[in-house]
């Protein structure tokens, strides 16, 4: 067990056991992390009200009852009643150096859960927003520390696969002819296709026509319109594949779950929730009104499961969702990695299964909502015409600056080599900026700041993972040739082996909030003690047992840098 928190408060629940009785083994100790001793367990003031005592007296009962000699050198009792704990030198230097060999960095698995995560889900035939970019990133660091967890990640990868504007864009396929060079552009610039089909849809009523007749066909199964259909969803495939291979992101073809999948479902669904009494009629919609649902002036806002028109919507696609992932992948917790405009629509379409018991109480769905990505004039990115970015050009643009910054890193270099390191840094910049704040907030798009080597940034944990890389090869051994024993004298060394020791709790938490940036904070702060560990102490020019434990240090901190980044989907190049 390397996490101290863990172990602290596994001793201080034992005493408060021995000391108070069984009922109270289970209290949780309150420990923190303090300023005035490594931790503090603040227990005994909320005990001291349920036991009517005064909280210092409970806290030396607490003290008495504790056995703790081989985690702490200094236990005391301070304030009000907290208790002050101080580890071990021995101690933490012995967790810091089984991190050198543990695969799992200090992290137990988790007893496994299904975890079903909705992310990335553009739209075929459309190019995917700054906001894709997001969902995509952050939806993909969570699978993959999900993953590391022990957990069955399940990616769904919704994307908008049907639906009225197909009936336009598959005119306007056969309008350019399937294999032209104009229909290759859903591989390459979907927006550009799909303007055209617009254009034309509003231009012409002929098309419109034509357009809304194929919607028809398209719904009613008709099987040339089907494989149009198909057409041009494997086109986009195409184009999706592209991004996430430059991306770096783990979704596959095998990921896909579209909204199209579903449509065998929709028709039961509607039964169903009519049958148990959910859905109703009103102005010839069947629709969902559940309780706290209200716009303004009180009126209740439905969840529309059947259009007038017999047509269903996104709420019905998404409600088979729900069923599916619950009942055929067996979910233990729903994952949704969207918007945080989808909120109240996420909120009924839940509010809506738990109605028709398709989800059960010890269910619990999460939204991790995504903020907006903002252009430098506030608003959300666009072109300067006004059109959504196009996703492909922004990435290659971001590895274009980034050779810039590769190139005065390492003019020593080889043109390839800056080059590979440049796809590195430039997506790493991208991709950590997404990831670096709160999923929620709203962050402006700021190529100079997220490609800069200071501040909490990819490149800057990069380079600090670069340079560690850089002190082995000068010292003429390999970090796997560090091996200890650690021993801690200097205050910047233990710093650095508390801060290594607060790996896996912080992974952990991660995957309790869904919240990736908590990790980005972590290494951060990581690299900068690593900093003040190796101003102060000497690494290459220590001698005997020092050195051996200050590289033994160097090369824990490179690899819960490297495997930090990892988790996140950032690639920690070799040299930079
Ligand atoms: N395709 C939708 C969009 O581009 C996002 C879908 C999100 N996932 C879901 N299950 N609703 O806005």
């Amino acid at each position: 067990m390397a996490d101290p928190q863990e172990v602290l408060s596994r001793r201080v629940q034992s005493a408060l056991g021995a000391a108070f009785g069984a009922d109270f083994a289970e209290t949780d100790p309150v420990i923190r992390p303090s300023q005035f001793a490594d931790y503090q367990a603040n227990a005994a003031l909320a005990l001291a009200k349920r036991l009517g005592r005064k909280p210092r007296d409970v806290a030396s009962d607490i003290v008495a009852q504790l056995d703790i000699d081989d985690v702490c050198r200094e236990v005391e009792i301070s304030g009000p009643g907290f208790v002050n704990l101080t580890l071990r030198e021995e101690w933490l230097a012995d967790r810091a150096q089984d991190l050198l060999t543990d695969p799992r960095f200090g992290v137990p698995t988790q007893s496994p859960q299904n975890i079903p995560i909705d992310y990335s889900a553009p739209n075929v035939a459309k190019e995917m927003h700054v906001g894709h970019l997001r969902t995509t990133v952050v939806g993909d660091a969570l699978a993959r520390i999900l993953e590391f967890l022990g957990h069955n990640v399940i990616r769904q990868n919704h994307i908008g696969d049907w639906g009225t504007p197909f009936g336009m864009l598959i005119e306007h396929l056969l309008d350019v002819g399937e294999h032209s060079e104009d229909a290759e552009l859903v591989k390459t610039d979907p927006n550009a296709f799909y303007q055209a089909a617009k254009a034309k849809f509003d231009a012409s009523a002929e098309f419109a026509e034509r357009a809304r007749a194929r919607v028809v066909a398209l719904q009613g199964g008709e099987p040339e319109t089907l494989r149009l259909w198909r057409e041009l969803v494997d086109l986009s495939k195409v184009y999706f594949n592209r991004i996430y291979t430059k991306l770096d992101v783990t979704l596959t073809d095998d990921d896909l779950a579209g909204e199209s999948g579903y449509n065998d479902m929709l028709g039961a669904i509607c039964d169903e929730l009519e049958r148990k009494g959910v859905a109703q009629m009103s102005e010839g919609a069947l629709c969902v009104f559940l309780e706290g649902f209200t716009g303004r002036e009180g009126k209740p806002v439905p969840l529309i499961i059947r259009k007038s028109d017999g047509g269903y919507g996104y709420g019905t696609t998404d409600l088979a969702t729900v069923k599916y992932r619950v009942e055929q992948l067996k979910a233990d917790r729903l994952v949704y990695v969207i918007g945080a405009p989808q909120s109240l629509h996420l909120q009924m379409v839940w509010g809506a299964a738990r109605a028709a018991d398709w989800l059960p109480d010890d269910v619990t769905p999460y939204h991790v909502q995504i903020g907006n990505v903002l252009g430098s004039d506030g608003k959300i990115l666009r072109t300067r015409s006004g059109q959504p970015i196009r996703l492909m050009s922004l990435l290659d643009e971001a590895i274009e600056r980034a050779s810039t910054v590769v190139a005065e890193t390492r003019p020593d270099l080889d043109d390839d080599s800056r080059a590979a390191i440049a796809r590195e840094v430039g997506i790493g910049a991208v991709k950590y900026a997404d990831l670096s704040v709160s999923h929620d907030a709203e962050y402006t798009f700021d190529f100079d700041r997220m490609l800069a080597l200071n501040g909490n940034t990819g490149p800057y944990l990069q380079y600090a993972a670069a340079r560690i890389r850089s002190i082995f090869r000068r010292g003429g051994l390999s970090p796997e040739e560090a091996t200890g024993p650690v021993t801690l004298g200097e205050p910047a060394e233990r710093q650095l082996a508390l801060a290594l020791l607060g790996f896996g709790p912080t992974v952990r938490t991660v995957g309790d909030t869904l919240e990736p940036h908590r990790l980005c904070g972590y290494l951060f702060d990581l690299a900068q003690t690593f900093t003040t560990f190796y101003e102060n102490c000497p690494v290459l020019r220590a001698e005997g047992a020092t050195r051996e434990s200050r590289l033994a240090l160097t090369a824990v901190t490179l690899r819960v840098l490297v495997r930090g980044l990892e988790l996140l989907g950032v690639h920690a190049p070799e040299r930079m």
